[in-house]
């Protein structure tokens, strides 16, 4: 199969078809789409995975009462938190107005500012969206896994991502001043995985790709904030986040040993197209259209930056991606397909950062804190 196949296009530099995406209406109040797959009742309720089971009892401790726990009496600098995130990526910004031709040569300070805000409100915006996608995956995983001690963990989960729903949209109501509507490919890719009738690809989707992504934007933004709410906010959610990818990696790295060529081959696919799919359209186009800069554009400027190390945000997203798909031995399996599709897009140096295992331990010292107190 030829790579490009799996998206629909002829080529992974297919502006219009990126742009095409745009345009994809998911509804002013509801979206609907259909879950697939068979829901699983099973009779075995003998725990034999003490590694789910271990992250069952660690996920029974660690619960956090957002309502409580978080102090909503703070007051949010919008400006000063948006200018924070702008200067960790001056670097960035700083080759995109270098561009021949860059509409950003003409920005001062008050344009900066402005897209800052804007951009601290779609980030903000897209974590809403995409939590409420975990916590429907999450359900939908309870349903369908076959195994009584999956089913344990992912009910915990589900009221974890419930928590990051209701946090994040009260930080949106309450301290910004403005909501985006959810990006097409995020929402495309949650329908896909919503769609899919097998049920580890469920965990492919979300727990992998869409989780290890927001461990990485999350990681990025506390890292760089000072604003008190916020970092309290991100760190809480975080460790929730990392035990999901953490149950990700388990439980697939046991199902795909069970597993032949051909279905690593479509799994190893699906990863590929996910990663893309992040990768390349995930643009904030609606952000910088606000601000005066045309669609099509900041596309093919925001592409013709992307090799290893041009880009912050690809960097996070490849340095979790990368790692986590070597955890599950989908990188060299069959004839190392998904290796060779790494290194032909310049990713594959992340294959050595740190898996979601390994970081589990340090974002799970946050619980053994909330304890302590
Ligand atoms: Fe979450
Ligand atoms: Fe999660």
């Amino acid at each position: 199969m030829d790579k490009f196949e799996a998206l629909g296009r002829a080529d992974v530099n297919d502006i219009a078809s990126i742009l095409a995406d745009d345009a994809i209406d998911f509804g002013t109040t509801e979206h609907h789409t259909v879950a697939r797959g068979d829901t699983v009742l099973t009779w075995d309720y003998e725990r034999t995975r003490p590694g789910l089971s271990k992250l069952y009892e660690r996920a029974k401790t660690s619960q956090w009462n957002g309502s409580t726990q978080l102090d909503w009496s703070i007051e949010v600098d919008i400006e000063k938190v948006a200018t924070e995130m702008q200067g960790a990526v001056q670097g960035l910004r700083d080759r995109l107005t270098a561009i021949d031709n860059s509409p950003l040569k003409s920005w001062g300070d008050p344009e900066w500012t402005k897209f800052s805000i804007e951009a601290f409100n779609w980030r903000m915006s897209q974590f809403l969206h995409g939590e409420q996608g975990a916590l429907l995956c999450t359900a939908k995983i309870v349903n369908t896994t076959p195994w009584i001690d999956a089913k344990y963990f992912a009910a915990t989960q589900v009221v974890d991502e419930a928590r990051h729903v209701e946090v994040f949209a009260r930080y949106l109501d309450t301290k910004l001043d403005g909501h985006y509507s959810v990006n097409a490919n995020l929402q495309l890719l949650i329908d896909d995985i919503l769609n899919d009738n097998r049920w580890d690809m469920t965990y492919m989707g979300m727990q992998i790709m869409i989780e290890g992504l927001a461990l990485a934007a999350f990681g990025f933004m506390h890292a760089v904030t000072e604003e008190p709410l916020l970092k309290s906010l991100l760190r809480y959610v975080m460790s929730d986040e990392a035990r999901h990818v953490a149950f990700g990696v388990l439980s697939l790295q046991e199902f795909y040993q069970g597993l032949g060529n051909s279905e690593i081959r479509e799994r190893q696919e699906f990863a590929f197209e996910a990663a893309l799919r992040m990768r390349d359209r995930l643009m904030m186009h609606t952000v910088w259209e606000k601000c005066g800069v045309d669609r099509g554009m900041i596309t093919k400027m925001l592409m013709s930056i992307r090799e290893p190390g041009g880009n912050p945000f690809q960097a996070a997203l490849f340095s979790k991606i990368v790692p986590n798909c070597k955890k599950l031995g989908l990188l060299d399996a069959g004839d190392g397909w998904l290796r060779e599709r790494f290194t032909e897009i310049g990713v594959i140096e992340y294959e050595n950062a740190p898996d979601t295992e390994v970081e589990y331990a340090l974002l799970d010292a946050v619980n053994e804190e909330s304890v302590a107190v």
